[in-house]
This record gives structure tokens, C-alpha cells and sequence, in this order.
């Protein structure tokens, strides 16, 4: 079995599409880990018996550093770290834990609309404002630098008659339920790997 464990801040509809998405005889989400108490991947994750770690969660008693919190990881086995709509920026020493084992799905085409800043609706309000005509959702490995690492995975959708960024963000948050399924079950296959700066999806 692939175990994953899926870091979440809000309301975790990527965190239901993968769960509902990827076959449970391929992944196992093992893990759920916030950064908030209260919000609807939370309330998700209680729902369907899926354990949950708060992490650097402010005023949450029980919410533990990212050292122990890698321990943690370790010891249930965990293949892959998904990022999906986790706000806050992973500390070094926890990437190099579990190098080219975190992924994350970012809500734009990088590496455009990237960067320190560039989340939620921060991002679909750049992209309504530069007038493109297309927006997307992209996947790629966690590095030291915000939105940084190699790109894994992207979709397109036409956002040419976009009404404003609200609608840009329904649009490509529809694509992300695909593309997020798809690359894990990829993962879980053995089907991507790295191969001379390059990723190979096969
Ligand atoms: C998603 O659109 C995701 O791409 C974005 O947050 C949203 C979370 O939605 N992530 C970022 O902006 C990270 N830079 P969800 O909680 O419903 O899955």
C-alpha cells in the first residue's frame, strides 16, 4: 500500500477529491496534518476516521513541531507528502527529511504567479488582473523556495470570458480535483520519477 499524508489549511476539497478519486485499493491516506483546528479538511478528515497531526497551529494544545512531527511520518510509513492548500512554508530541515517526497498543488501556471505571497486568491487575483487568457493548476516538488521545484504536472482551462478572479478560482479549483488524483495515482504506481532535472510521468 502507497501511504499518504495530506497537509491542509482550509477547506480541503482537494484533501475529498483525492480521497474519492484514487482508488483505495492503490493509497491509503494515512495522515492528515493542519495548521488550523478549525476548518473544513479538518472537520473532513474526522469525518472519515483519517488521523490528524496539527502542526505550528496556534492556540491548538496538542500541536507539535515539524522535528516530531517528521518522527511521526516516519514511523507510519509515509511514501508521500502532499501539500494541498497548506499556507505555510515548510521549514529546510523538513524537507531534506523527505527529499523528493513532497509535492504541492498550486492553484496557477508556474512559474508564473508563484512565489512568497502567491496563494489562494492572492494568485487569482494576479492572474485576473495581467488579462491572460488562460490559467491552470500546476504540480511540483517541494524545495527550499516557494513554489520552486521541478513541475510534475500541469492543466490548462480557457479563462478568456472570466467575470472576475472568483471565477478564475472555480474554473482551475475544478481542474485540481483532476490533475491531484491523477498525479498521486501516478506516484502510487511507480510511474514518476526524476531523470536528469527532468520529471518523467510515464
Ligand atoms: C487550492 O486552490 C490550492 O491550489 C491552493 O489553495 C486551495 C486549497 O483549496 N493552494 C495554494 O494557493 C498554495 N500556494 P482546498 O482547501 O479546497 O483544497
Amino acid at each position: 500500500m502507497f501511504n499518504i499524508a495530506v497537509f491542509v489549511s482550509g477547506k480541503g476539497s482537494n484533501l475529498k477529491s483525492v480521497f474519492e478519486k484514487v482508488p483505495k485499493e492503490k493509497i491509503r491516506i494515512c495522515a492528515v496534518i493542519s495548521d488550523k483546528e478549525d476548518c473544513g479538511a479538518v472537520h473532513f478528515a474526522d469525518d472519515y476516521g483519517i488521523q490528524v497531526f496539527f502542526v505550528d497551529a496556534k492556540n491548538v494544545l496538542n500541536s507539535c513541531g515539524y522535528s516530531e512531527l517528521a518522527k511521526i511520518l516516519k514511523k507510519i510509513q509515509v511514501d508521500l507528502i502532499v501539500l494541498a492548500g497548506f499556507l505555510k512554508k515548510i521549514p529546510d530541515e523538513f524537507i531534506d527529511e523527505f527529499e523528493n517526497r513532497i509535492i504541492n498543488i498550486h492553484p496557477a501556471l508556474l512559474p508564473k504567479f508563484g512565489g512568497k505571497g502567491m496563494y489562494g486568491m492572492n494568485v487569482h487575483n494576479a492572474v485576473f488582473d495581467s488579462a491572460a487568457k488562460i490559467s491552470g493548476a500546476s504540480i511540483h516538488f517541494v524545495d527550499k523556495i516557494y513554489d520552486n521545484g521541478l513541475i510534475i504536472a500541469q492543466r490548462t482551462v480557457d479563462i478568456s470570458d472570466a467575470k472576475d478572479p472568483d471565477d478564475i478560482a472555480s474554473r482551475v479549483l475544478k481542474i485540481e480535483h483532476e490533475l491531484l488524483p491523477f498525479v498521486i495515482e501516478k506516484f502510487a504506481d511507480n510511474k514518476i520519477f526524476i531523470n536528469q532535472g527532468n520529471v518523467v510521468v510515464e
